[in-house]
């Protein structure tokens, strides 16, 4: 069977030593590109996902990179360049949750959130744009959530956040159309991961009861709906966002 990419293709996953990040890095490895890792710091868990990546009989490098530094961003895609010659395709998918009512919760957890998930993927969509203006060739693939759509109590930082992936996704679409780099992101719903498994039963169970196909979702469903956007068969998609939450939200 033909793959989605074709070979030598160069994939960045922010964020990918586990959970959702992970399973977009092996899922983009099995579908013909070369992956780059990245990793806050390098540990065991990513030199598992480039196993993994490995095995798919492509390329991979782990690069260190705390993506809400505006220069580690660069030096992120300045070592993909220097180790694959181009980038074709960036998925932002670092983040990081600190949950708490609104009037409990402090500025140094507003920002930080921001500082990461929005900060980071505008810190490394900055860095990736230029190279792929320059091929006039690119697809960047941010996650959201269905949080950014729709809120959730005891998440400001996190849903302002994820609100302004989409804000920032429609913008780039708009101005990097006409240099042929595509901008999409994909919200999850309820997906299975250590990000998750914090949340209480109780917590969880009344998350399933409102989720139409009546069941957490698994990383490797987001990692499908990130392959696609990435690839040429979404050759004529961009500025969207993607649901992928079973129903959650319709
Ligand atoms: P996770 O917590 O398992 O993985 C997040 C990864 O991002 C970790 O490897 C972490 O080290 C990395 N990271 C955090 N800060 C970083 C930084 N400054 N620089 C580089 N890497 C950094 O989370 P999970 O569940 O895999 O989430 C992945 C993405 O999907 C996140 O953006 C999250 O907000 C989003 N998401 C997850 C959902 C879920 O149900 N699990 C639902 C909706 C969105």
């Amino acid at each position: 069977m033909s793959k989605l990419f074709e070979p030598g293709t160069v994939a960045i996953v922010t964020g990918a030593a586990r959970g959702i990040g992970r399973a977009i890095a092996v899922e983009l490895a099995c579908e013909g590109c070369n992956v780059v890792v990245n990793c806050r710091t390098s540990n065991e868990a990513a030199a598992e996902t480039l196993r993994q990546v490995e095995a798919q009989g492509v390329r991979g490098l782990i690069v260190e990179a705390d993506v809400s530094a505006a220069d580690e961003a660069k030096a992120l895609v300045d070592a993909a360049i220097a180790e694959f010659g181009h980038v074709d395709v960036l998925v932002n998918n670092a983040g990081i949750t600190a949950d708490g009512l609104l009037a409990t919760m402090t500025p140094e957890d507003f920002n930080r959130v921001l500082q990461v998930n929005l900060g980071g993927t505008f810190n490394c969509m900055k860095a990736a744009t230029r190279p792929m203006m320059r091929a006039k060739h690119g697809a960047i693939v941010n996650i959201s959530s269905v949080v950014g759509v729709a809120g959730n109590a005891g998440q400001a930082n996190y849903a302002a956040s994820k609100a302004g992936i989409i804000g920032l996704t429609k913008s780039a679409a708009k101005e990097l159309a006409r240099k042929k780099v595509r901008v999409n992101a994909v919200a999850p719903g309820f997906i299975a991961t250590d990000m998750t498994n914090a949340m209480t039963d109780q917590a969880k169970e009344r998350t399933v009861a409102n989720i139409g196909l009546g069941a957490i979702g698994q990383a490797q469903d987001i990692a499908h709906a990130v392959a696609f956007l990435a690839s040429d068969k979404a050759s004529y998609i961009t500025g969207q966002v993607l649901r992928v939450d079973g129903g959650l939200i319709i």
